[in-house]
């Protein structure tokens, strides 16, 4: 049993590749130790580059996210020193987002993996990945009933991931995992309610952090900056909206859309890039080779870019015999990886200064606001933005 491809999980990374070498006639495995109706129904992401736009449209890809998308190109900074608006799809290289749900896309990349005759193995974990560094790797695999089975492939797409099992399988000595733990919180929510404004909204605010951002027409994402260790619980619907009206200022841009708090959850912002991210003949994609804090929305776009440069690298290897691309792939995304992480590292200083008093406190909150004030007057600063905002 096994496959010339054996892709670990079925998120936006394992199934952007799987639909993508199944496209050029190579044959692939994915194993996925959710159920279908988990994966299809788990909302994470929405905001979706150019880049990825183009991805998913040249691979055939695009049919749900063009029909129901749509299209973003402005976002508001509200500060205690007033509002301002920036239309970055009029800036940088003119490109604009298309908000589609996360889960929506993996709907619609489960079918179409189906359709193209693909074999996808859900409830079926992978537990041992073995022989990698030689020709023959693999994977042990278990169901939920406790079916094992051993899979064999010439190579392994690690997409599982940062709790996966592929990057636990590169050893110690053939890669560095650097990372970083930014020491902030988000408690990420989504409410049953229109989105409040058309823009994406960022608030400073002294008692911390505010986010919106549209979903879809009755479901919006709101972020709230916590202390670390916050229980979501603590946080009733109440409580939610009284903070959010505080921070986004509706006392002087208008109310929110209210509506019942579907989901609370707490996310640490931390990042890690992992340095190769490939050993042997395992290929890590998306949060499995790095992972990147939500600041910036940019961990789909990671996976959607990686998963084409390896289906490249791995289609000239299959059918051309050439593994040039292969050994070339993880000094072919790294760059563009920490050009990410460095861009929402800079959103993180930008949207969130330290409390209190202290010297340093001030002088990183200075910072802040000079972050800021340049992004709205400077038109180069906000070309700027927009290229890396929407871009890879
Ligand atoms: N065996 C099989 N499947 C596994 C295993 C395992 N041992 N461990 C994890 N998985 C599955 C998970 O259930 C999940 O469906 O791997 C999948 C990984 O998917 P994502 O977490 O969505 O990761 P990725 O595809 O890299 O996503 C890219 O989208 O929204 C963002 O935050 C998300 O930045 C991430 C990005």
């Amino acid at each position: 049993d096994g496959a010339t491809v054996l892709i670990t999980g079925a998120g936006p990374a394992g199934l952007v590749l799987g639909n993508l070498l199944l496209a050029e006639g190579i044959d692939c495995l994915i194993v996925e130790r959710q159920s279908r109706a988990h994966v299809e129904r788990r909302a994470r992401a929405g905001f979706l580059g150019a880049h990825t736009v183009r991805v998913l449209t040249a691979g055939g890809l695009a049919g749900g996210l063009l029909a129901a998308g749509r299209q973003h190109d402005t976002c508001a900074f509200r500060t205690e020193d007033g509002e301002f608006e920036l239309v970055y799809g009029e800036r940088g290289n003119g490109e604009v987002h298309t908000v589609y749900p996360q889960q929506d896309l993996v709907r619609d990349l489960v079918a179409e993996f189906l359709a193209r005759g693909g074999d996808i193995r859900f409830d079926t974990e992978a537990v041992a990945l073995t022989g990698v560094d030689g020709h023959r790797p693999e994977l042990l695999t278990r169901t939920a009933d406790g079916l094992t089975r051993v899979l064999s492939g010439a190579f392994v797409a690690g997409c599982d991931g940062r709790h996966g099992l592929a990057r636990t399988a590169v050893p110690a000595t053939a890669a560095r995992r650097h990372h970083r733990d930014h020491r902030v919180s988000w408690l990420a929510l989504l409410a049953a309610a229109p989105q409040s404004m058309a823009a994406v909204a960022y608030a400073v605010h002294e008692a911390g952090f505010a986010g919106h951002m549209a979903r879809t027409p009755d479901v919006t994402r709101y972020y709230l900056q916590v202390p670390r260790g916050t229980d979501p619980q603590d946080w009733t619907d109440e409580r939610i909206w009284s903070e959010l009206h505080l921070r986004m200022r509706a006392d002087r841009y208008g109310p929110l859309h209210e509506g019942a708090v579907l989901e609370r959850r707490v996310v640490d912002m931390a990042s890690d890039v992992q340095d190769p991210i490939q050993y042997g003949r395992l290929f890590l994609v998306g949060d499995a080779a790095s992972l990147i804090s939500p600041s910036a929305a940019k961990g789909a776009n990671l996976a959607v870019m990686e998963a084409e440069i390896l289906a490249r690298a791995l289609t000239a290897a299959v059918r051309g015999g050439d593994e040039k691309p292969l050994a070339a792939y993880s000094a072919d995304c790294l760059p563009r990886i920490w050009r990410a992480q460095e861009f929402s590292h800079w959103m993180i200083n930008l949207l969130h200064g330290p409390a209190g008093d202290h010297d340093e406190a001030v002088f990183l909150r200075g910072l802040q606001r000079a972050r800021l004030e340049s992004l709205r007057t400077s038109r180069r600063h906000q070309d700027h933005f927009a290229e890396n905002y929407v871009g890879i």
